[in-house]
C-alpha cells in the first residue's frame, strides 16, 4: 500500500469519529488547513521527490484532495440535517396516537337531548329559558300569587325579593306565549332547584321537561294523544297510562299522569310500591288566566301543558335505584351509558 492510500484510510477513520458539524470542522482543520493540514504538507513533499516521480504523486495527492472536500461536504450536510430536526422537533404524524378516553355526555343529558329530539320531530321548538328567573315566570304569571304556599322561602331558593332559582320548567309557556304566536309548540329542558334534601329518591337539584302547546281547539284529547306519542318514542314500546285528577295552579283541569310499572308490567313490585302504577309527570289544560297574562285570547284559543322529572325517567328507563348515583359524577357509573 503507497503513502497515499494509507492517508485515505487514516482519513475516513478521522472522519468516522466525528460526531458533530463542530467535530467535523476539526477534522476539516486537521486535513485541510493551509498551514498544518496533513494533505498540504503531503502537496509540499512534492519538491523533495525525484523529477520522475513527481507527476503520478501530485496527481494522487489531487485525487486525495479533492476526495477528502467531497467526503467533508457530504458528512457536513447530513450533521446538518440531524441538527435542524432536532432543533424543530417535528411532528411525526406516522406515529400511532396515544389512547386518549373519548369523553361523552352525562346519561342525563343523553336523555334530554333524546327527550328534545322526540319533540323536534313532533314539530315543537326547543326554547332556550334562564335558569335564574323573575318572580313573574316561575309564579306570578302561572297563576301563583303572592301567597301562595308554593312561594314558601322553605321550598325556593331566592337571590332577592325579585330573582330566585326556578323551581319548575312551566316558565317556558309563559316564554313560549310571549314570543311566539299560536298555533304554539314549544318545548325546554333543564335543572330546576328546590329546598330538598339530597337522598335516595329527592335532590335540590334535578331536571325536567315542560312543554305547551297552544292553537284553536285543542283538548285534553289532544293532549293525552300527544302523551301515548311520547311515551311510546321514549320507552320504545307500548306504554299503559292513566289520567288522574291532579291540581296545579296554572292548569284547569290538571292531571297527575301514571305510566303501568315498567319494571312488573303492572303486577305489583318494589319500585312501584305494589301499585302497578308509577306517577311520572304533572298535564293539564292551559288556565285561561296564564292564558291572558301572556296575551293569547283565551276565547279563541286553547292549550294544553305537561311537565316532567328527566332524573325520574332516567330511573325508570336504566333501573337505576338511587337519584344521588347521577350526581355524584363517579365515572365507574357513568362509563355504563
Ligand atoms: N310544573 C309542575 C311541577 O313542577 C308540573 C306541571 C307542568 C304540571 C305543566 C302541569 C302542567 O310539578
Amino acid at each position: 500500500m503507497g503513502p497515499i492510500e494509507e492517508l485515505h484510510i487514516q482519513f475516513e477513520e478521522d472522519l468516522g469519529k466525528a460526531t458533530s458539524l463542530d467535530q467535523l470542522k476539526t477534522v476539516r482543520d486537521r486535513w485541510l488547513s493551509r498551514e498544518q493540514g496533513i494533505v498540504t504538507a503531503g502537496m509540499k513533499k512534492l519538491r523533495e521527490l525525484p523529477k520522475e516521480e513527481r507527476p503520478s504523486f501530485g496527481q494522487a495527492m489531487n485525487q486525495l484532495r479533492e476526495l477528502v472536500e467531497s467526503r467533508l461536504e457530504a458528512t457536513r450536510a447530513v450533521f446538518q440535517a440531524a441538527e435542524e430536526s432536532a432543533g424543530r422537533k417535528r411532528t411525526d404524524v406516522t406515529r400511532p396516537s396515544f389512547p386518549y378516553p373519548m369523553g361523552a355526555h352525562h346519561p342525563i343529558r343523553q336523555l334530554q337531548q333524546e327527550i328534545e329530539e322526540i319533540f323536534v320531530n313532533l314539530g315543537f321548538t326547543v326554547l332556550d329559558i334562564p335558569e335564574a328567573e323573575t318572580d313573574y315566570y316561575n309564579f306570578e304569571a302561572l297563576n301563583m300569587p303572592r301567597n301562595h304556599p308554593a312561594r314558601d322561602a322553605q321550598d325556593t331558593f331566592y337571590f332577592d325579593d325579585n330573582l330566585l332559582l326556578r323551581t319548575h320548567c312551566s316558565p317556558v309557556q309563559v316564554h313560549g306565549m310571549e314570543c311566539m304566536q299560536p298555533p304554539i309548540r314549544v318545548v325546554h329542558t333543564g335543572r330546576v332547584y328546590r329546598r330538598d334534601s339530597f337522598d335516595a329518591t329527592h335532590s335540590p337539584m334535578f331536571n325536567q321537561i315542560d312543554l305547551l302547546v297552544v292553537d284553536e281547539g285543542i283538548t285534553m284529547g289532544d293532549l293525552k294523544g300527544m302523551l301515548a306519542a311520547f311515551l311510546t318514542r321514549m320507552f320504545h314500546r307500548d306504554i299503559r297510562m292513566r289520567l288522574r285528577p291532579g291540581f296545579f295552579p296554572f292548569v284547569e283541569p290538571g292531571a297527575e299522569v301514571d305510566i303501568g310499572c315498567i319494571f312488573c308490567q303492572g303486577i305489583g313490585c318494589r319500585i312501584c310500591k305494589q301499585s302497578g302504577w308509577i306517577e311520572i309527570l304533572g298535564a293539564g289544560m292551559v288556565h285561561p288566566k296564564v292564558l291572558r297574562m301572556s296575551g293569547v285570547d283565551d276565547s279563541r284559543y286553547t292549550g294544553f301543558a305537561w311537565g316532567m322529572g328527566i332524573d325520574r325517567v332516567a330511573i325508570l328507563k336504566y333501573g337505576v335505584d338511587d337519584i344521588r348515583l347521577f350526581f355524584e359524577n363517579d365515572l365507574r357509573f357513568l362509563n355504563q351509558f
